[in-house]
């Protein structure tokens, strides 16, 4: 779908590149036998991107939608979708701050085999509800704020985003 907002644009490539990232470290996770993995320089590098995108992703991207967007679309009759989407929000945030927690540790001092195991555990979660997560928006939030964002409110919203 083409975008006519530049904020639905953003969301867009954001959804794009998080999906992208998830499924490459889906597959790494289920690959990894066991906390040996955690030695591969690749696999380093991929929990490095990881972090780094969980802590926008999560952090920035979340608080904006919540804060800018889904107000616009309970205004419009789709309270059920905005709390559904809220809740997901909730869910991921934990999972995400497990995984942070773990993948930080993992890249210092290093995990203990149970520790590893979690990491495992919360990451394929992380992979599953971040990706069908930024999958339902992708239908159901961005085709309603194409029409929901004129141009002027638009530019308000994505310079508040900008703004962070
Ligand atoms: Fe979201
Ligand atoms: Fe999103």
């Amino acid at each position: 779908m083409e975008f006519r907002r530049q904020t639905n644009r953003r969301l867009h490539e954001e959804h794009v590149a998080v999906i992208d990232l998830l499924a490459r470290v889906e597959k790494a996770l289920v690959r990894a036998q066991d906390a040996s993995v955690l030695a591969d320089g690749d696999f380093q590098g991929l929990l490095r991107t990881l972090l780094r995108a969980l802590e926008f992703e999560v952090g920035a991207h979340f608080d904006f939608e919540e804060r800018e967007l889904f107000p616009r679309m309970a205004e419009v009759g789709e309270a059920d979708l905005v709390a559904l989407f809220e809740e997901e929000h909730v869910v991921i945030r934990d999972v995400a701050s497990e995984v942070r927690a773990l993948a930080t540790k993992a890249l210092g001092e290093g995990l203990a085999p149970a520790q590893w195991q979690s990491l495992r555990t919360h990451g394929l979660e992380l992979c599953e509800r971040l990706t069908s997560h930024a999958e339902k928006e992708e239908g159901a939030l961005l085709p309603l704020l194409e029409d929901l964002l004129d141009e002027e409110n638009d530019r308000e919203a994505f310079a508040a985003y900008a703004a962070g």
